[in-house]
């Protein structure tokens, strides 16, 4: 897959990981890029189309796939962090809250899209996952479960799109410096770095991008359950 001359959608890329991906293929000459977002107005990189995208407003999704016909790459990039622990008075609910869009956006925008990538000859959708695919820790027992599904969701979209030519990237970092990160304090990935690689990985046919030794490290060792970070 060239990231020069693809045409791409990237959700979520109004701030942090998102806008890096949309400056990061600006550089790497892509040849259209939807920069979607719930507030297309704050959307201020020049060289890129803002569209508004909810991930988990089905109507709007649907209505943005059928008028985009073009995409041949997908980086499904928008999430959310909510704390959560099995014994909070609210666990259901923002368990809930967090799965509708890190796990049940993800799934419907790609839904939704996959047949306009099908029809365009095949391409590449990139789920921006986590190293809490693999790992756990207090107060992040919503996020963790989304991710995880969510890395399930990826395996499954593999299966499902792998003869129509479409590659499925996961992409998994510990921290990033963006403002989901904001109350930890310690060493943060940047955005833009995390972008490069990423795409550069997309374009080497990469299945799958452990981005840092946290990542890396989780995965092989996820059986031993290593703390993830405990405050935030
Ligand atoms: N930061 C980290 O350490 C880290 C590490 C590994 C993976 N990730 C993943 O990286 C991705 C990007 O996160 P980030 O770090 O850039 O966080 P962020 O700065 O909080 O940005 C989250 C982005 O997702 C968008 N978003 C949230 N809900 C949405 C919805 N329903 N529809 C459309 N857009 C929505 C936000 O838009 P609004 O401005 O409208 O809220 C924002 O653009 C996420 O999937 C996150 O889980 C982050």
């Amino acid at each position: 897959m060239k990231i020069k001359d693809s045409v791409v959608l990237v959700t979520g890329a109004n701030r942090g990981l998102g806008l890096a991906f949309t400056q990061v293929l600006l550089e790497m000459g892509a040849k259209k890029i939807y920069a979607a977002t719930r507030k297309p107005d704050t959307i201020t990189t020049k060289g890129v189309i803002p569209i508004e995208l909810d991930i988990t407003n089905k109507k709007n999704i649907e209505n943005q796939s059928s008028l985009i016909l073009d995409i041949n790459m997908l980086i499904n990039n928008a999430g959310i962090y909510r704390k959560a622990n099995l014994l909070d008075d609210n666990t259901m609910e923002v368990v809930r809250d967090v799965f509708e869009t890190n796990l049940f956006g993800m799934l419907s925008v790609s839904k939704s899209f996959a047949p306009t990538l099908i029809k365009n000859g095949g391409g590449v959708i990139a789920n921006v996952l986590s190293a809490g695919c693999w790992l756990n820790g207090h107060g992040n027992l919503a996020y963790c479960m989304s991710k995880a599904a969510a890395l399930s969701l990826t395996n499954d979209m593999r299966i499902a799109l792998k003869h129509h030519s479409i590659q499925v990237t996961a992409i998994h970092a510990g921290f990033i410096d963006t403002n989901m990160m904001s109350n930890f304090s310690g060493i943060k990935l940047s955005p833009h770095s995390v972008a490069y690689h990423s795409l550069i990985a997309i374009s080497q046919g990469m299945q799958e991008v452990l981005i840092d030794d946290m990542s890396k490290k989780a995965k092989m060792h996820s059986i031993d359950n290593i703390p993830y970070f405990t405050e935030h």
